[in-house]
Parts: structure tokens; sequence; C-alpha cells
């Protein structure tokens, strides 16, 4: 099983806002590549909490949030949830649990590598 890949170079997303999204065609996974405005990278599986739509469909971009399409759930750089459309009707959602699913990565020599186990060694 392929858990690691190399996913971008880091140069890809050189400041704050700047992402870029990645296929893992041997896990059917699409990542989701983000500098924070604390210039920290972070790595996410490109779907959203609620009914697992795609949340970025462009390839790459710099952006302050990600909407999700399909019910605008919205997120912050670093996954986190931070709005809900009509969030009266979920009384019992807990934002802080929605967050997008975090990645290990690691970068070496400008290149930028995940870890797609949950639990990575
Ligand atoms: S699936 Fe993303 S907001 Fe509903």
């Amino acid at each position: 099983m392929v858990k690691c890949g190399l996913t971008s170079r880091e140069v890809e997303i050189p400041e704050p806002g700047d992402f870029v999204v990645k296929a893992v065609e041997v896990r059917n996974a699409s990542v989701l590549i983000t500098r924070g405005k604390d210039r920290v990278i972070c790595a996410f599986h490109n779907v959203c909490s609620h009914r697992a739509s795609t949340v970025e469909w462009q390839e790459q971009g710099a952006s302050s949030i990600f909407t999700c399409s399909y019910h605008v759930w919205t997120y912050d750089l670093d996954g986190k949830l931070r709005s809900v459309l009509a969030q009266a009707n979920f009384p019992a959602l807990d934002k802080a649990k929605c967050a997008l699913t975090p990645i290990a990565y690691g970068v070496w020599n400008d290149l930028t590598f995940i870890n797609l186990d949950p639990q990575p060694a």
C-alpha cells in the first residue's frame, strides 16, 4: 500500500493563502496543501466534513478561505470550520470537531511529502 508521496514544491505556495491541490491517484485521494497566515504549510484531505464533497476544485491559487460549493461550509487556511450556512439547522454541531482532516507532511530540500496514514510512524 502506498501511503507516502511527493506532492509539491514549497515554492509553489510562497505566500500566505497560496494553495495547491494534488491528486494521489493510487489512493484515489485529493490533497489540499495551504500556506497559512502564519506562513506554516498545512495539508488536508480535500473533502468537506459535512457530506464529503470536494472543497477546492482549482489546482492552484490563493485564498483566505475555502468554501465547499455544496452547502457552503467555509474553512480557514488552517482547516478549521469557520462558518456554516443556516447554522440554526445544526443545533448540535460542534464546529471544533468538523475541521478538514489533516494529513501528515514534511518538507525536505524544498520538496513537500505527505503521508496518508492517519497515524504515521
Ligand atoms: S458537503 Fe460541503 S457543505 Fe455540505
